[in-house]
């Protein structure tokens, strides 16, 4: 894709899932890649894979509820690459503890959204001065289609994750003047560790059975969807909310064709 060879990315949450798989795409498109994570060890075994084949990566331990950490990350791409042109704020999910809004103690509700809000606004505070050093850049977004429509029993994680796709129009009204772009994907049913450890697998079939692509969807169906959204290909996207669930969204009751 255009315009990627030789930009730095900053990536949270790369050790496993949709974050790993995009750090390793973005390696391969060029792009040096500084990705943090909880998991220092899985971490590093994707950046050296990156550089294992031809490209630059560094991993960075870090935790995206504490400030100092995200900066850590921020300070480390700047020192081995000199600056920061895109960012991924993938990291994130849901507690287990998450239910409905009456059964939620303040403690699950402050929690989610200081993992998937507040991580998001960290990174990006953190990160921002050094796109804007380097005359703009791009930011993806990782919310969740439960972010757009109600998932019952998940009311802290839709809650927050609708807060980051308004989070991703308000650093684009606020920036694209200065030369960045935000967009948001949300993610359906991607087979992860994360899911796959979240979700039982008669759901999964069940959710399954309503996905007019026929399948579930791959960590690396969204990473290429967030490739492209950081590359020049996408100059004119900006502010988007990009589902990337198979078509699943978009579907009236009576479900897919079969
Ligand atoms: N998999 C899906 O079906 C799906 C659907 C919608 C949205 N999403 C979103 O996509 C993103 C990635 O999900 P995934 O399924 O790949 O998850 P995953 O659990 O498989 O991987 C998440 C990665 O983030 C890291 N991480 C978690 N908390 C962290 C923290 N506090 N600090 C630093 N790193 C942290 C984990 O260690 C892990 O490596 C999340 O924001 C999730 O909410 C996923």
């Amino acid at each position: 894709m255009r315009g990627l060879v030789g930009k730095v990315a900053v990536l949270t949450g790369g050790a496993r899932g949709i974050g790993a798989a995009t750090a390793l795409r973005l390696g391969s498109e060029g792009v040096a890649v500084a990705l943090g994570d909880l998991h220092e060890e899985e971490a590093e075994a994707v950046a050296s894979r990156i550089r294992d084949d031809g490209g630059q990566a560094l991993a960075v331990r870090m935790n995206l509820r504490e400030e100092d950490s995200v900066q850590r990350l921020v300070e480390a791409a700047v020192d081995r690459f000199g600056g920061i042109d895109l960012v991924v704020n993938n990291a994130g999910g849901s507690l287990g503890g998450d239910r409905n809004v009456a059964e939620n103690e303040d403690r699950i509700w402050q929690s989610t959204w200081d993992l998937n809000l507040m991580g998001t606004v960290r990174v990006t505070r953190a990160a921002l001065p050094h796109l804007l050093a380097r005359g703009g850049g791009a930011i993806v977004n990782i919310a969740s289609g439960s972010g757009t429509l109600a998932t019952p029993g998940l009311a802290a994680y839709g809650t927050s994750k609708a807060a980051v796709i308004q989070l991703t129009r308000n650093v684009t009204a606020a920036y694209s003047h200065l030369g960045v772009r935000c967009n948001a994907i949300c993610p359906g049913m991607i087979m992860t560790p994360g899911a796959t450890a979240a979700m039982p697998s008669d759901v999964v079939a069940r959710i399954a059975e309503r996905i007019p692509a026929g399948r579930t969807g791959t960590p690396e169906d969204v990473a290429g969807l967030t490739t492209y959204l950081l590359s020049d290909d996408a100059a004119y996207v900006n502010g988007q909310v990009i589902h990337c669930d198979g078509g699943a969204r978009d579907i009236g009751p009576s479900g897919p064709a079969r």
